[in-house]
């Protein structure tokens, strides 16, 4: 059997105050409407369809392919919005599940158990609930006296005793499509908010005939919705525990957890250690026995085995087996340090690769160049790599020692084994082997300061 999934998503979350539409804001990094989609695929589902309305443009360009989308227009309530997805899913049989877009910790182990019951049972409606000690302001989940479910009321509709049942709608249902799309068109808004309520859906297949199950998890998770950015800042939380968690049992020691942050996308090797404030972002890859932090951020970035970085910025940067930088580093986009290269504190570099085993130590701009194996950079050395106009490229053979303070002047090619003198600033080719200097030559005036002193002394 298909799983197909609708993602509610039109609402406009008044309560987060913000200009984007709420299932845009991100959660360790991901959208939330991106988190609940991943974890609909990781369950089985292809193509989710997103209902969009507030926003939807944004929604639609963020989340791009890999989604359906379906627009309403009007937000008239959560069964219309499901009615709105129906001709996205038109000529698909088989299942649907419907689920909000603003519950960023549901994992696909929900939507999992939800349809495993779904297709053992013969359900028309499978849904989430849970007992909560305060159940206010949630739907309530109305069983007969075999423990099926009858219908689903609204706090706002419900009676005094339908108040007091402490198991609540999640808004997570695994519907059978054609009977959804015989049963929305139907529901009614004769009810306290005058919306046209999803929850009524599984009622009225009850009062047809059809079974409707409620599972109840246990975990309160799974109702943990974002409505303002309280709440998403307490998801965010849970998120992260789980993130820092998983990568801890996989083997990775995390000296700190309240201060280190780990967006779910970033793989990290075995016996790996990251100090607090460590901070990584987007597709980073760490290998195995690296030493990250303290107070570092990494953003999209691959890390070879038994690398350090200490206090350090690296934002698309490669870092082969054994490499160092810090502290105080900054690896801009395209930065590359080869196997064993070392790189110390206030280096930036930026698109330029540096081979096997090269030192840059100290107080150093590499941009736009390449240097090859063991090639020494002296403190202070700049790459001269931009002329007010364009970029140029610096390149570097191998076994060079670049003097302290030396300014390469871009374009310029320094041949393999040469030297450059401190100090010297370099505008064309230095050959193979050969030593530049580039700099006022020295002079001595023997006595000169003492005269000089003697002279301001007796004045
Ligand atoms: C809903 C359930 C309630 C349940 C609760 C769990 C209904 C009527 N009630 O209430 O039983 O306990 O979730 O959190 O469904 N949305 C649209 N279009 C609309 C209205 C809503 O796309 O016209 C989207 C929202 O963006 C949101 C989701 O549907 O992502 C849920 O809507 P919301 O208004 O938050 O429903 P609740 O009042 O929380
Ligand atoms: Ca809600």
């Amino acid at each position: 059997m298909n799983l197909a999934a609708i993602i509610l998503a039109a609402g406009k979350g008044t309560r987060m105050k913000s200009e984007l539409p709420k299932g845009l804001h991100r959660v360790c990094g991901i959208s939330m409407v991106e988190l609940v989609g991943r974890s609909l695929k990781s369950a089985g589902v292809e193509t989710p369809v997103v209902v969009v309305g507030h926003g939807g443009d944004l929604l639609i360009e963020a989340l791009g392919e890999g989604y359906d989308f379906a627009w309403q227009h009007e937000q008239l309530g959560t069964g219309h919005a499901a009615l709105m997805a129906l001709p996205a899913l038109e000529g698909v049989k088989g299942a649907v599940m419907v689920t909000p877009g603003d519950t960023p910790l549901l994992e696909a182990s929900v939507f999992a158990k939800l349809w495993e019951v779904h297709q053992a049972s013969g359900n028309a409606c499978t849904l989430a609930s849970a007992n909560l000690s305060d159940p206010s302001g949630y739907g309530r989940v109305i069983r007969d006296s075999t423990g099926l479910v009858i219908r689903i009321v609204e706090h706002k509709d419900a009676s005094e005793a339908e108040l007091k049942v402490p198991e609540v709608n999640a808004g997570i249902y695994c519907f059978d499509l054609d009977l959804l799309r015989e049963v929305l068109p139907k529901l009614g808004s004769n009810n306290a908010q005058g919306e046209i309520y999803l929850t009524d859906a599984p009622g009225m297949m009850a009062a047809a005939g059809h079974r409707v199950e409620s599972i109840v998890f246990k975990d309160e998770a799974i109702l943990m919705g974002v409505n303002d950015r309280w709440q998403l800042a307490q998801a965010a939380k849970v998120l992260r525990e789980r993130i820092l968690k998983r990568h801890a049992l996989n083997g990775v020691t995390i000296v700190d957890p309240d201060t280190t942050y780990i967006e779910p996308d970033v793989e990290i090797g075995v016996d790996s250690t990251l100090e607090p404030g460590t901070i990584l972002e987007g597709a980073t890859r760490i290998g195995e026995r690296c030493h990250i932090g303290p107070n570092t951020k990494i953003q999209d970035s691959s890390i070879g085995d038994g690398c350090t970085v200490l206090m350090s910025h690296l934002n698309e940067a490669t870092m082969l087996e054994s490499a160092r930088c810090g502290p105080f580093a900054n690896l801009r986009p395209g930065a590359i340090l080869g196997p064993g290269t070392k790189v110390g504190n206030f280096v930036e570099i930026k698109n330029a690769r540096l081979g096997a085993n090269v030192g840059v130590s100290h107080l150093s701009y590499i941009g736009d160049g390449e240097v090859g194996d063991r090639t020494n950079i002296g403190a202070g050395t700049i790459f001269c790599n931009y002329d007010g106009f364009r970029k140029h490229w610096t390149k570097i053979g191998e076994n060079v020692f670049v003097g302290s303070n030396s300014t390469l002047v871009a374009p310029v090619l320094i041949g393999d084994g040469a030297l450059i003198a401190a100090g010297s600033v370099i505008t064309k080719e230095v050959p193979t082997d050969a030593m530049a200097f580039g700099r006022a030559r020295q002079e001595i005036k023997e006595e000169w300061a003492r005269q000089w002193r003697d002279k301001k002394q007796s004045s």
